[in-house]
C-alpha cells in the first residue's frame, strides 16, 4: 500500500495537492478537517466541540483526534493506499499513526512537506475566505493557525527526518510543477 502523509501549514496546498495524488494513484483521502467540518455540518455532539476549537485556530486534543482517525482507518476496505492530509499535527499524533499503520502490517511511504512563505499562506488564505467563506480563514484565526502551527506542528519536520520518511517539496508556484515534484518523490519510495 502507497501511505502518504501530506504536511504543511495552513494554505500550503495539502488539499488541493492531495485530489490530485488520489486521481493519480487511486488513494483513499482522510483530511481531518474536511471530517471535522462534516460533523459541524451535521450539528453531532463532536461538531459542536469543533466548532469552538476551530474558530479559535487551535487543535482538537490529541486523543480525540486519534479516535476519530482510527475509525475512519477502520472503515476502509480493499484500500490501495491513504493519503493523510492533516494528520499527524502533533509529535503524539505521529506515533499514535505510525502504531496504527504497524498494527495493520503497514507503513507510511513518505512524508510530502509543502514549503510555503507566511505572506504568500495569509494572502492565499484571505482570497479564499472571500471566495468559499471557510469560518477560519479571517485574519485573526490565520494568524493563530500559524502560530500553532509553527509551535505544535513543525516539530514534525525533524520527527520525519529521522524516520527516513520526509521529502522537501517548494509549494510556492504552479500548481503542476508541484504536483510533478511530488510525483518524482512518492516514485522515487514506491
Ligand atoms: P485543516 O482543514 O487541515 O486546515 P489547515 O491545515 O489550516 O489547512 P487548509 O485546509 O486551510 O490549507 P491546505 O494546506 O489544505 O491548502 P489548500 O489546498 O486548501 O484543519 C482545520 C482545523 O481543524 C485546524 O485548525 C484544527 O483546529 C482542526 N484540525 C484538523 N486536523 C487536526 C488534527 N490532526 N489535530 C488537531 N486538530 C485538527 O489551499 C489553500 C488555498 O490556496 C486554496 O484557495 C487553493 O486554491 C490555493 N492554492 C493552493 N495551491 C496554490 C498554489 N500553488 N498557488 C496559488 N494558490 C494555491
Ligand atoms: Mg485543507
Amino acid at each position: 500500500m502507497l501511505n502518504i502523509v501530506i504536511f504543511g501549514a495552513p494554505g500550503s496546498g495539502k488539499g488541493t495537492q492531495s485530489e490530485r495524488i488520489v486521481e493519480k494513484y487511486g488513494l483513499d483521502h482522510i483530511s481531518t478537517g474536511e471530517v471535522l467540518r462534516g460533523e459541524i455540518a451535521a450539528g453531532t455532539e463532536l461538531g459542536k466541540t469543533a466548532q469552538s476549537i476551530i474558530d479559535k485556530g487551535h487543535l482538537i486534543p490529541d486523543e480525540l483526534m486519534i479516535e476519530i482517525l482510527a475509525g475512519k482507518l477502520d472503515k476502509l476496505a480493499d484500500s490501495k493506499g491513504v493519503i493523510f492530509d492533516g494528520f499527524p499535527r502533533t509529535i503524539a499524533q505521529a506515533e499514535a499513526l505510525k502504531v496504527m499503520l504497524n498494527e495493520r502490517g503497514e507503513d507510511i511511504t513518505a512524508m510530502i512537506e509543502l514549503d510555503v512563505p507566511e505572506e504568500e499562506l495569509m494572502d492565499r488564505l484571505l482570497k479564499r475566505g472571500q471566495l468559499s467563506g471557510r469560518a477560519d480563514d479571517n485574519e485573526e484565526t490565520i494568524r493563530k493557525r500559524l502560530k500553532v502551527y509553527a509551535e505544535q506542528t513543525l516539530p514534525l519536520k525533524d520527527w520525519y527526518e529521522k524516520e527516513g520518511k520526509r521529502c522537501y517539496i517548494n509549494g510556492l508556484g504552479e500548481l503542476d510543477r508541484i504536483f510533478g515534484d511530488i510525483v518524482a518523490a512518492i516514485e522515487a519510495r514506491m
